[in-house]
């Protein structure tokens, strides 16, 4: 008897043609609409799965994949990866992909559209003209914060830190950087990047941009006491993950005029945002959409199936999938997890 197709998993609606390619290989199971999912549903989708596509609002630790023997490959289609329990994955022999690169430049385009719009208060200022209040203008009306020669901080000098960095030249900025390694000289110097320590970074910066990885060890990071060393004209836009921000410490340092402004599309609860976020003037809020251009989302997924295809063995490039997360686990379609499972 024939030997049935191997299964993969596609945990949201993405975009079917690319979404498609996964069928020359296996049997496909893609969910027909966008899910909230529970550990428990998340745990009954993989139990049978020998792969899966999943986006950032899967959370895949230890329990979702306790009683799921056959799974060797979990794609994410994302860049950060906090949602992933990496050593989980990697004690079960589960390789995991996510996908960097195909989403840097756009993300620096919105890293940048968010700190603009957060100095010179677009969001705020087109409610107050839908608001009817525009007959109300004095001269004073809607002042911002210039971007043009002031000095923006970059916290987290990766990729997408460095895109910001460049476009910051263009728009005459001085630009100051942390990152937990200081980068190479010749990057320093196409970014005009001047490597600073956290609590200068703080106190220079005029516009300061989140955009490390997030993991435990960075919780808070921008917690009341570093808010406190910033400038209390500066404004903060976070493109990282909420939880680099204690979000009440934030809104009552907007609130108290400690701080000019905020941009956010990260939020520690999303798709939950704080009330007392929502309640602010000063801040502009958008739906973790950095990496949402038509282009870039088809990237994404693109780089996430071929991966997913590459990690279980098939394809061109079979056992070799592009964007590993975790390399020392190669996941050989068919093969016994314990003896494929190779050691970094
Ligand atoms: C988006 O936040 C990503 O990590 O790709």
């Amino acid at each position: 008897m024939a030997e049935s197709r191997r299964r993969v998993w596609v945990s949201q609606p993405l975009f079917d043609d690319i979404i498609g390619r996964l069928g020359e290989y296996f049997d496909v199971r893609g969910a027909a609409e966008v899910q909230a999912y529970t550990a428990a549903q998340i745990a009954a989708h993989l139990r049978g799965s020998d792969g899966a596509v999943v986006t950032l609002n899967e959370r895949i630790g230890a329990a979702e994949i306790a009683d799921a023997p056959r799974l060797k490959a979990i794609a994410n289609v994302g860049v950060g990866y906090n949602n992933l329990d990496i050593p989980a994955l990697d004690a079960a022999g589960i390789v995991a992909t996510n996908t960097p690169d195909v989403l840097t430049e756009t993300t620096a385009d919105f890293g940048f559209a968010l700190l603009m719009a957060t100095a010179r208060r677009i969001t705020e200022a087109e409610r107050w003209l839908r608001d009817g209040q525009w007959r109300q203008w004095s001269f004073s009306s809607m002042l911002g914060v210039d971007l043009h020669g002031s000095t923006l901080g970059i916290l987290g000098m990766g990729r997408i830190g460095q895109g910001i960095a460049r476009r910051a030249a263009g728009f005459g900025m001085r630009v100051l950087y942390h990152n937990r390694h200081r980068v190479d000289a010749a990057i320093e110097r196409e970014c005009h990047a001047g490597y600073v320590d956290f609590d200068t970074l703080l106190a220079s910066s005029d516009h300061l941009v989140l955009v490390l990885p997030y993991s435990p060890a960075v919780h808070h990071l921008i917690d009341a006491a570093a808010l406190a060393k910033m400038k209390p004209t500066a404004t903060l836009v976070n493109i990282a993950r909420g939880g680099l921000i204690d979000e009440p410490a934030l809104a009552q340092a907007l609130s108290r005029g400690h701080l000019a402004a905020a941009g956010l599309d990260v939020y520690e609860g999303e798709p939950d945002v704080r009330p007392e976020l929502l309640a602010l003037r000063n801040v502009v809020l958008t739906p973790h959409i950095a990496s949402a251009s038509l282009d870039t989302r088809r990237g994404m997924v693109s780089l996430a199936v071929d991966n997913l295809i590459a990690a279980l063995g098939e394809g061109p490039d079979a056992g070799r999938p592009a964007t590993p997360i975790n390399p020392g686990v190669l996941a050989i379609a068919g093969g016994d997890r314990k003896t494929t499972a190779i050691k970094r």
